[in-house]
């Protein structure tokens, strides 16, 4: 089990806008990745080949089964798919972005009273799920990344249930160089998920682009 930063295998299952830019992140930052999930494997070959660090393309199962941590990053219709796909996430480190939208991405078809993120956990209930990456839209990841050397930098919220994967999700948001906030226990997702949906209402039709990140401070002593 790894506590603490240091060169770790991550899965990625869904390469699409979330999980291509962030495997590629991930390997850039000296992770070793494998891009899974995709429609078509030149793709994930392609997205290998160009991320310019170690990282492979696979199946979904490949993917999962020698990660220290997976990134779950497809769309809400396609969880039960992928995860048949991985086999076994006993132990494993799950961190996922997928918000739990309908299929035309209008509306959380969880909400309130649970979260994506909760009734992914009841899905693969030996695994150790973190909610992280779903409040920003992936169009800010590379401009967060290569703003390494600013002194200001945004934060990300995450939350989870275990604290050892939690301590894995943060040192992956401090690798794509935002500053992790732990907003606590995996229900909080109930909170971050709807908080995702006012990022993404302000970054696609707001005035300033998508590229779009946001930062917490606190005030006073
Ligand atoms: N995009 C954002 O800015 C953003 C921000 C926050 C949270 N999220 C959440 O993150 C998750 C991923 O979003 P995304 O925008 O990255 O989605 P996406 O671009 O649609 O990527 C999903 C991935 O799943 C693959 N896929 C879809 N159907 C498949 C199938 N039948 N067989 C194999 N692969 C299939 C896609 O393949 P192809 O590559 O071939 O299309 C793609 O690689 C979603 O749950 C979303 O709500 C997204």
């Amino acid at each position: 089990m790894l506590e603490r930063e240091s060169t770790m295998r991550v899965g990625i299952l869904g390469s699409g806008l979330m999980g291509a830019k962030l495997g590629t992140i991930f390997a850039r930052a000296g992770h070793e990745v494998v891009f899974s999930y995709a429609r078509s494997e030149q793709k994930l070959k392609k997205l290998a080949r160009e991320a310019k660090g170690k990282a492979q393309p696979g199946t979904p199962r490949e993917a999962a089964q020698e990660a220290d941590a997976v990134l779950l990053a497809v769309h809400w219709s396609r969880i039960g798919d992928v995860l048949k796909q991985t086999g076994d996430l006993s132990g494993k480190v799950v961190v996922t972005c997928s918000l739990p939208m309908n299929d035309d991405n209008t509306e959380l078809v969880v909400a309130h009273t649970s979260s994506g993120a909760e009734e992914l956990a009841k899905m693969i209930p030996k695994a150790r799920v973190v909610s992280a990456f779903n409040t920003v839209p992936s169009e800010v990841l590379f401009g967060v990344y290569e703003s390494k050397r600013k002194a200001n930098r945004p934060s990300l919220l995450y939350c989870g249930d275990d604290s050892s994967s939690k301590r894995v999700a943060a040192d992956l948001i401090r690798d794509v160089v935002f500053v992790p906030v732990d907003a606590g226990p995996l229900r909080i997702a109930r909170y971050t998920e709807p908080f995702a949906l006012l990022v993404g209402q302000l970054a696609y039709e707001g005035k300033g682009g998508p590229e779009l990140a946001y930062r917490f401070e606190r005030f006073g002593k």
